[in-house]
């Protein structure tokens, strides 16, 4: 036997180390990357193995387990299940690591390798073997050593979480035999040799950005990974799982990943929105419906928000009562989350009696903790109304500008926060009555004695599970200066009465009620809520929101549940998107501007485009824009041209050519290629979605059905139909190959386009259990449709959106042109304070996102520029000399702008005509 290896090629490492562990006789000679050593390739290729019959062996998995095979050393399944590992998920995570040094760091492997040491550490210190698959070194050990060598004893990434994976790596490294037969395949040069080796490796598609950019490249395949797909694939349905009924009611199962979901609990008192829509409902169904795809035992509930002024007012507006008012916009609600397919497992409401029950006794454990202080405050009574006026229902004049018009809650000319008493000539807003000022007594959770729990608390929470950047950001920055004690009483009607007799005429603050929505509704979904929601041992809980939502989620409920002592679940995962915008401007409810959640069904366009459009610029780490013409090119050119195309030629193809029937599937190494990088495209959307990114994995299906296309072209199934038999056998492995991954792809498209995935599936009559299969453990892509099978009707997917319908829709929802908002008015958005409850006592009025103190400081620096600019004006000051000043003025405001969490850009719209 003779070994050729080529210097500082992983590869080789691995096959060298294998010869020196087995003891295998065999002769290895060495070559430079690029020579051709195999007669019959005309490419080089390392490492190669020549057996004594005269046949080469490529793969260099293939090469190890053949040498411990000959030492007598048999290849159990799980010694095969973690070779397979190797080739399909780590191989192409560690090919991407070295391409893009940041900083003398290795780009990627930061990002992906964490997990998948994860997943190592995890099976060793599960099995408590000292080895990958029991007691002695296998195949595999050497295998998994070797990949991970270069990387783990070359780059900053510590072990220290990883204890047994730690231990295992080292008790491998200290082996003289593979130590040695390491130093041999590097030949001394040590892991740089291995980085130049990786170097020459083309760089693969990110993960992120656009889908066409991931085109230019190709990623690497290696022999091993083609391999390794195609056996796992052509396995076919025998290693699906079995499907599982949904049981009723859904509650945490031993051994099961128990995970609760709530979606942030939208106010019942208007119609949501697209970025509404966006940030809570949809992105937690996406996540849900792909969680049961992977089977996870996972219980999805939210509900209205229905306490609080707001909901008070709109009964005024309407002249219906509070009760009336919430149940027919909850009725609003549900009806549009039907139709945007949201799948709850429950959708309640605040105003129950389990809600009472629970917030009263929350309370009630807080008060006898010692959590709850009394303090008195300031507010401001119209008698006439016969209540206390919320900050937003006072106006009279600034105390600092002398502005006639500022709001009891902040002056819209000079932008300084207000405390309404400080008002001069105080109206009511309803009744232009002169309102009195009463002191009242309020009750305040005391923050700052929960602060080190909390802190401990969300160390732990924030480093073990998958929280949002901007989550952690707005957390720490609310941590920062201090917590303060937050009143958490209103002198309100329509609330949960605060059950303390000192405090009878009182209500909760709906911030302090609303979380507490989530323990009701579950309750009412079912009598054993709390093995979800006081079971943090078994239970993992995601909470969607947008980002104004988070600080409530992060801070403010998490003390009020750890104050309240009960072994309450709290939070591990806390997902928030950014602010998604309508075109160039902001949704508005009362302009007319944008999409609302009731108008979507009416413009024809199906719901799974929209929910398809909406999902593609989820507002994922940075805000982004629904635009009409971005929406048209999306359906026309991904969905129609790219995916629909895809699976409606394969589909087309099996009945026009093959009489409805799968054709027979002989696999060559161009279709295992493709087969590969599908099988790569699914692990990076697999892993993407099991952290969240919902949007990023999304470009992963396109990635697919775009190789598809390319698949279908190069090999022209049309032209070789028409062939001599060979030509007609490569035209149905093309077609089956095909039409097997439109299954695949029904599939990972289900969470995104439930309805759209349900048509696929019937179009090719797929077996049921495939949906609950593909997406389990690491993915399994195996062959389901194999020969024979007989598909279903095929017919087109998606329909074009032509550009004078485009058009038409953008006139009919671009509503009125902005009127001149003062720059310092808050944006509306899903938690924007609908309660607009008294500002009473130490509260504090940071808005989320929000550096307060900033923005008070750039404020003042606004004023004092535009004061500056318009004297300069006023004294017809050269011109230069004004422009400069301007241009200062506009960088100050913008910097207001990110102060206050805003966009800094669309100010410059406004007043503008489109
Ligand atoms: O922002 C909003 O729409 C709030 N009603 C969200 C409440 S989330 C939870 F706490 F209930
Ligand atoms: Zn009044």
């Amino acid at each position: 036997m003779k070994l050729f290896v080529s210097e500082g090629n992983p590869h080789c490492l691995k096959v060298k180390a294998a010869l020196e562990v087995t003891g295998v006789r065999c002769s290895v000679e060495y070559f430079n990357h690029e020579e051709k050593v195999v007669p019959f390739l005309n490419r080089p290729a390392f490492p190669a193995l020549l057996l004594p019959n005269g046949q080469y062996l490529f793969s260099s998995n293939t090469i190890c387990r053949y040498l411990f095979e000959v030492n007598g050393q048999e290849c159990s399944d799980v010694c095969n299940q973690w070779l397979e590992w190797e080739a399909t998920v780590l191989q192409p995570a560690l090919l991407q690591a070295p391409q893009k040094p940041v900083q003398g760091k290795p780009s990627g492997v930061s990002q992906v390798l964490p997990g998948l040491l994860n997943v190592m550490d995890q099976s060793l210190s599960k099995g408590g073997m000292p080895y990958l698959s029991g007691e002695f070194l296998s195949v595999a050990d050497v295998v998994l050593w070797a990949a991970l060598h270069p990387v783990l004893s070359d780059s900053s990434l510590a072990l220290g979480e990883h204890k047994c994976l730690k231990a295992w790596f080292d008790r491998i490294a200290v082996m003289r035999s593979s130590q040695s037969g390491f130093e041999k395949a590097l030949q001394g040069n040590g892991p740089q040799a291995m980085k130049s080796h990786m170097q020459r490796q083309p760089t693969p598609p990110s993960t992120q950005g656009n889908p066409a950019e991931s085109e230019e490249s190709e990623r690497v395949v290696s022999e091993e990974e083609m391999e390794a797909t195609a056996l796992k694939w052509s396995k076919g349905l025998d290693a699906c799982a079995p499907e599982t009924e949904k049981q009723h009611p859904i509650l945490p199962q031993e051994g099961k990943r128990n995970i609760l979901l709530t979606s942030a609990l939208p106010y019942v008192n208007n119609v949501p929105h697209l970025g509404n829509i966006i940030g809570c409902v949809l992105s937690a169904d996406v996540f849900s419906r792909y969680g049961r795809l992977r089977g996870w035992n996972l219980l999805f509930v939210c509900g209205t928000d229905e306490y609080g002024t707001a909901t008070e007012n709109k009964a005024r507006e309407e002249g219906l009562t509070p009760q009336q008012i919430c149940d027919k916009y909850h009725a609003v609600h549900a009806s549009i989350y039907k139709w945007f397919q949201i799948d709850f497992d429950f959708f309640g409401r605040t105003t129950t009696e389990k809600q009472t029950e629970i917030a009263q006794n929350i309370f009630w454990r807080l008060h006898k903790n010692g959590f709850l202080v009394e303090d008195t405050v300031e507010q401001l009574r119209c008698e006439k109304c016969q209540r206390f006026l919320a900050d937003r229902f006072v106006e009279g004049t600034c105390p600092h500008c002398s502005y006639p018009e500022a709001r009891g809650d902040q002056c819209d000319k000079c932008g300084r926060l207000i405390n309404a008493v400080e008002l001069r000539e105080p109206q009511c807003k309803v009744c232009r009555q002169t309102p009195e000022i009463r002191s009242s007594k309020h009750l305040f959770l005391d923050l700052p004695k929960l602060e080190t729990q909390l802190d401990q608390w969300l160390d732990k929470s924030t480093s073990t599970g998958d929280w949002t950047s901007n989550a952690k950001q707005i957390t720490r920055s609310w941590l920062r200066d201090g917590l303060k004690p937050r009143c958490i009483t209103r002198d309100l009607l329509w609330g949960t009465p605060v059950p303390h007799p000192d405090f009878k005429d009182k209500v909760f603050y709906v911030w302090f009620d609303a979380p507490i929505g989530y323990l009701s509704i579950t309750a009412n979904y079912t009598s054993e809520w709390e093995k979800w929601w006081k079971n943090p041992q078994q239970v993992e809980l995601y909470n969607f929101m947008a980002k104004d939502n988070v600080p409530f989620h992060s801070v403010v409920f998490p003390c009020s549940l750890l104050g309240a002592q009960d072994n309450y679940t709290l939070v591990n995962h806390l997902v928030a998107t950014e602010y998604l915008n309508y075109e160039d401007t902001k949704f508005s409810k009362s302009r007319g501007v944008g999409v609302f959640g009731d108008m979507a069904k009416d413009t024809g366009i199906p719901s799974d485009v929209w929910r398809f459009y909406l999902l593609f610029v989820r507002p994922e780490g940075q805000d982004s824009a629904f635009s009409w013409a971005d929406m048209a090119l999306k359906n026309n050119s991904e969905l129609l041209n790219n995916l629909g195309n895809f699976i409606n030629r394969a589909g087309m193809f099996v009945t026009k050519f093959f009489e409805g029937r799968v054709p027979v599937m002989e696999l060559q190494q161009e279709d295992k290629k493709f087969l590969a990088v599908v099988g790569w495209e699914l692990q990076q959307y697999i892993q993407l979605m099991d952290k969240v990114k919902i949007r990023d994995a999304l470009k992963h299906i396109l990635n697919i059905s775009r190789h598809g296309n390319q698949y279908i072209q190069v090999n022209e199934p049309w032209k070789k139909i028409k062939g001599g038999d060979s030509e007609r056998q490569r035209a149905g492995t093309v077609t089956g190959v095909s039409v097997n991954i439109s299954c695949l792809l029904s599939v990972m498209l289900f969470p995104y386009m439930p309805a759209v995935s349900q048509t696929i599936r019937n179009q090719l009559n797929m077996p049921h259990s495939c949906i609950n299969s593909m997406l389990r453990g690491t993915g399994t892509f195996v062959c389901v449709l194999s020969a024979g099978h007989r598909i279903g009707t095929v017919s087109p997917l998606f329909q074009k959106l032509e550009p004078d319908q485009i058009e038409a829709l953008k006139k009919r929802f671009g509503g009125q042109q902005p009127e001149d908002e003062p720059s310092n008015k808050k944006r509306p958005s899903t938690a924007q304070p609908a309660d607009a409850a008294p500002a009473v006592g130490p509260e504090v009025k940071t808005e989320v996102g929000v550096d307060a103190e900033k923005a008070k400081e750039l404020t003042k620096a606004v004023t004092e520029q535009g004061e500056k600019v318009r004297a300069l004006k006023a004294q017809k000051a050269e011109k230069g000399v004004i422009t400069a000043e301007v241009s200062k003025l506009l960088d100050l405001k913008k910097q207001l702008a990110v102060a206050e969490g805003k966009n800094p850009e669309p100010s410059s719209q406004k007043g503008k005509k489109k």
